[in-house]
């Protein structure tokens, strides 16, 4: 198991952002997270990467209890795309700066040019400020900082919701691809589900905090057993 969440909780005063909630993922699944704006999908992304320490609950990375100390960097094993790459690449900073900066904290083997072909950019953007790319560019940008530590997990936040249809495809392509040519393993946030359908096997779907069903996707997609899961899916398809 690559991933253990056992009873998380998580509150800020009154809020229950996350209500004990209990997932595991196995490698080389892709797991859909899905729930309205409000519902905890951050808050409990960033527990996972250790930024944030839960009330309660345990969490196991490859079998290792993670819980006992906070902050704790599993960022060689997972690592986070943002919805808006645009907030978490820094606009003074060259792309091939932005890529060489986890590969020097991180020590790792892997090359300004080769991350970005993996991620279908031109070398020569290596060369480019954040400002002088698309947003679809921007964020397999993201994607590629991301990659720069070769991990086994990523969890995706929003990763296509800022981007244009035609985009929103390129970059889920994208990302199918990358799953299947590295071995990863994803958790995919998001609140329109056409997204989760195109990409995960398995899906959490969270209201109010809390994991209010889980499945395998066709499953769930096609006798859901929660009217809450029936309005997205209605709200969507
Ligand atoms: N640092 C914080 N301090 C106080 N409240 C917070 C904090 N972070 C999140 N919350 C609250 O926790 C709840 C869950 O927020 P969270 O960002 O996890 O939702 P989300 O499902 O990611 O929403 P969205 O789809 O809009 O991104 C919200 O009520 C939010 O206001
Ligand atoms: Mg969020």
């Amino acid at each position: 198991m690559l991933l253990e969440v056992k009873n998380i909780s998580k509150s800020f005063g009154k809020v229950k952002a996350v209500d004990n909630v209990s997932f595991s993922v196995e490698e080389g699944d892709s797991v859909g997270l899905v729930g309205e704006s409000g519902s905890g999908k951050t808050t409990l992304a960033r527990i996972l990467l250790g930024l944030l320490k839960p009330d309660l609950g345990d969490l196991q990375f490859l079998g290792r209890d993670r819980s006992l100390t906070y902050p704790y960097n599993i960022s060689k094993i997972a690592q986070i795309v943002f919805q808006d790459p645009q907030n978490s690449l820094n606009p003074r900073m060259k792309i091939g700066e932005a890529l060489e900066e986890p590969i020097k904290i991180h020590k790792t083997n892997a090359k300004v040019a080769e991350l970005l072909e993996l991620v279908g950019l031109p070398k020569d953007y290596a060369n480019r400020y954040p400002n002088a790319l698309s947003g679809g560019e921007r964020q397999r940008v993201g994607i590629a900082r991301a990659l720069a530590v070769e991990p086994k997990f990523l969890i995706l936040d929003e990763p296509v919701s800022a981007l244009d249809l035609k985009t929103q495809v390129q970059i889920l392509n994208l990302l199918k691809d990358l799953k299947s040519k590295l071995n990863l393993t994803y958790l995919f946030i998001a609140h329109d589900l056409s997204v989760i359908k195109y990409l995960c096997n398995r899906i959490l779907v969270m209201y109010k905090g809390r994991i209010i069903e889980s499945g395998p996707a066709e499953l769930v997609f096609s006798s859901p057993a929660q009217d809450y899961t029936k309005r997205l899916l209605a709200s969507v398809l």
